[in-house]
């Protein structure tokens, strides 16, 4: 079976990757093409490690990896190249970049092996809330709401970066359940609630991790921290100044209004739950609340996810890695990975696997390249970088 499949062109790849699936003879320099055989040579460094490949990626997950608990299939066979089965016959290095949250890094990190077939190491991984490890300092022992997922799972994920005191819209429900009248805790809500009298918990911050599970319960508690400032249920309006409270913080982590899930129609992101909370707001007060936004595109997330890139190539190439090579940003979604990768001085590939659809008209924001699917995209990119080397 070996020998015969083999013909000097791309399905040399499919079957490197193929043959990266089912052991068996070593390949030989006569399975490769002249571009393949020089990709080849750059292996060899003078300094004993090894070259700093011409490339990496930067993948985002919903609509590009997965839709909804589905394994896109041309995930899988991109991976495997990017794990040896391409011309270079190396790793070419990759993260995952993505606006989804909810859980802690380990755990998704765990899952994503399970869902890809490749292990996704801590390192090469970053997700809505990631960036949070960099802020928390200014938090640590404040009374912050942590709002987003399912019942106190961004609790946890919170107390994992180091807030001390994180507390949950179904707390303050289950504190007064007048709060928010149209909504009872459902058993398991029940149980994952702590006990707190927020009439003398002043709230310094919220934090939108995830994406709410439940808008209006949510969009009435910012409302009333806000108005408040921080204590639920106080007196509201200008008679609060002399109890020199600071105005609580808002900071939201993924601004996706559109989202890529195994629906056929892109579904409401956080970034829709955002624009609500604030059209209720300028409602009642004339104005929108200042907010501080992190996830793709936003400046500050891709910056964060550049150190961890550098990183990354320092753990794998130590000294050769004093530039990062040219990276590539494969996404579903123009507003945050396009827009993101463009402003970041990335190439940016646009695949047609989750929100954007072609048939829809151009894209918001002009990528690099487009491609039917993820595994297009990087064999796409990997071309390109060799082909402007050799
Ligand atoms: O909630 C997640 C969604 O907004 C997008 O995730 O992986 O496409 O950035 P992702
Ligand atoms: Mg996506």
């Amino acid at each position: 079976m070996f020998r015969a499949v083999t013909t000097r062109s791309w399905s040399n790849w499919q079957f490197a990757v193929r043959y990266h699936a089912y052991p068996g003879p070593r390949l030989s320099p006569r399975d490769f093409t002249p571009l393949e055989l020089r990709a080849r040579g750059y292996q060899k460094s003078t300094h004993g490690r090894a070259d700093v490949p011409p490339l990496a990626f930067a993948f985002d997950i919903d609509g590009v990896l997965l839709r909804g608990p589905n394994t896109i299939p041309a995930a899988r066979r991109a991976l495997a190249m990017l794990e040896g089965a391409n011309p270079t016959g190396r790793k070419i290095p990759y993260i995952l970049l993505t606006n989804g949250g909810g859980t802690s890094e380990q755990a998704r990190c765990q899952k994503l092996t399970d869902q890809l077939g490749f292990k996704i190491d801590l390192h090469q991984f970053v997700q809505s809330h990631t960036i949070l490890k960099s802020v928390v300092h200014r938090y640590t022992d404040s009374p912050v709401l942590v709002l987003g997922g399912r019942n106190d799972d961004v609790r946890k994920v919170a107390e994992g970066y180091g807030f001390k005191q994180a507390y949950t819209t179904l707390d303050v429900l289950a504190w007064n359940p007048a709060v928010w009248p149209f909504h009872d805790l459902t058993p398991s809500e029940r149980e994952s609630t702590k006990t707190v009298d927020f009439s003398k918990t002043p709230i310094s911050a919220i934090f939108v991790f995830h994406d709410p599970r439940n808008w209006a319960l949510d969009i009435q508690i910012i409302c009333d921290v806000i108005l408040s400032r921080g204590i639920i249920g106080a007196p509201q309006g200008t008679r609060l100044s002399n109890y020199g409270r600071r105005p609580p913080d808002l900071i939201f982590c993924n601004p996706d209004v559109l989202w890529g899930s195994d629906f056929p129609r892109p579904r409401l992101g956080q970034g829709a739950f955002r624009i609500a909370f604030q059209a209720v707001y300028k409602t009642l007060t004339g104005s929108e609340y200042y907010d501080v936004q992190y996830g793709k595109p936003t400046e500050a997330t891709y910056r964060f996810v550049k150190q961890v890139l550098k990183d990354r190539f320092k753990d794998l190439y130590g000294d050769a890695a004093v530039r990062l090579p040219n990276i590539y940003m494969v996404g579903d979604n123009p507003e945050s990975d396009i827009a993101g990768a463009n402003a970041a001085g990335w190439s940016s590939v646009l695949v047609h696997t989750g929100v954007y659809d072609p048939q829809q008209g151009p894209p918001a924001h002009e990528p690099t390249h487009q491609a039917r699917d993820v595994e297009e995209a990087v064999k796409w990119a990997i071309e390109r970088e060799l082909s402007k080397r050799y």
